[in-house]
């Protein structure tokens, strides 16, 4: 049997470049070695509070059409909406009580959210991180497809895991985190890093106006007025962006040594950028196109999905209902 994965994104608007380095690289190249999960995690996205939970419903689909567009096959994947399996919710109700309050506190990838985006966090999203250990559990998942910011949450995950299998015997596969080629990348505006909701991103789905607008418009070195000046390589984003996603090495090479000697123009550099990202999108945006035109074949890729990964969830999860005994009286 093969081993599985299972990934998803907090749907919060359109995906960008960083999440492909980032993450959906990996689950692309790996669907065919591993048995692979797509989960699109709305009910993540209501941890703080679940009233805007229609509303959302728009990022889940765009969320989806990115995974598709990107290469996620759904004759080899499965794709499924989280709150179709609400089995989830029993085992994270359980994971819940596993976890003392001050250790879901100190968890650096809540502690870092709620800083950057300025949240008086509810109780649902100090334990985001359970129940996403539920949503991995529950799979028997042995590969986790994450950013580097999510590695806290599954260092969580596996602790619940190897907690419970002590106490109750082995019950679930303890799963490991797989970073992308790129950490972290960079935003547009020399930030660290691209954010979902921020100015600062280049979207997987941007047309080629709003793409040539944005390469125009990156940061770069700040100490460099002319074009004869000298420049920074490192830490600029238009040679992170370069080296990320220019296939010509032998044109990045040669760009980086003439913008140290100040013999080349930031103008050439971003034409050259743009003419790399346009044509690593391009194929992204057909692939998006199709399943935008055609409606009723990604409702039934999404509707199949969740039956799917219902029906393996529903598995674990009686498993663990036997090892806890609790269902025993009215058995
Ligand atoms: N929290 C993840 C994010 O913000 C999304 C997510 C939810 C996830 N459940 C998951 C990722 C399970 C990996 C595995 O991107």
């Amino acid at each position: 049997m093969k081993k599985r994965i299972l990934t998803g994104d907090t749907p919060s608007g359109k995906l960008h470049i960083g999440h492909y380095v980032g993450t959906l690289e990996n689950r692309v190249k790996l669907q065919h070695e591993y048995e692979t999960f797509i989960l699109l995690a709305n009910v993540h996205a209501y941890a703080n509070d679940f009233r805007q939970a229609e509303k959302i419903n728009k990022s889940v689909y765009e969320v989806f059409l990115d995974n598709l567009a990107v290469g996620i096959d759904p004759e080899v994947s499965t794709i499924y909406l989280e709150s179709g399996v609400p089995e989830t919710y029993e085992l994270y109700s359980f994971f819940l009580t596993m976890v003392m309050l001050a250790r879901a506190q100190r968890n650096p990838s809540v502690k870092e959210e709620i800083q950057y985006k300025k949240l008086n966090p509810s109780m649902g999203f100090i334990a985001y991180p359970i129940l996403q250990a539920a949503d991995i559990l529950q799979f028997q998942t042995h590969l986790v497809p994450v950013g580097e910011d999510q590695l806290p949450v599954i260092e969580q995950t596996r602790e619940i895991a190897r907690d419970f299998n002590e106490t109750f015997g082995e019950t679930f596969v303890i799963p490991e985190a797989k970073v992308g080629r790129v950490a972290r990348l960079v935003g547009t505006d020399g930030k660290l890093k691209m954010s979902k909701s921020g100015e600062n991103a280049i979207l997987l789905s941007e047309n080629e106006e709003t793409l040539r607008k944005k390469v125009m418009s990156i940061f770069t070195d700040p100490n460099r007025i002319h074009p004869t000046d000298p420049g920074r390589i490192e830490g600029n984003p238009l040679f992170i962006y370069h080296d990320a996603f220019n296939t010509n090495a032998a044109e990045v090479e040669d760009l980086k040594s003439r913008y140290t000697k100040g013999k080349v123009g930031d103008i050439e550099v971003k034409e050259k950028l743009f003419i790399a990202l346009n044509s690593f999108l391009e194929p992204i945006r057909e692939k998006r196109k199709y399943y935008e035109d055609h409606p009723k074949i990604s409702k039934e890729i999404l509707m199949e999905g969740t039956k799917k990964a219902r029906k393996v969830v529903i598995e674990t999860v009686e498993k663990f209902r036997e090892k806890i005994g609790i269902n025993k009286l009215i058995q």
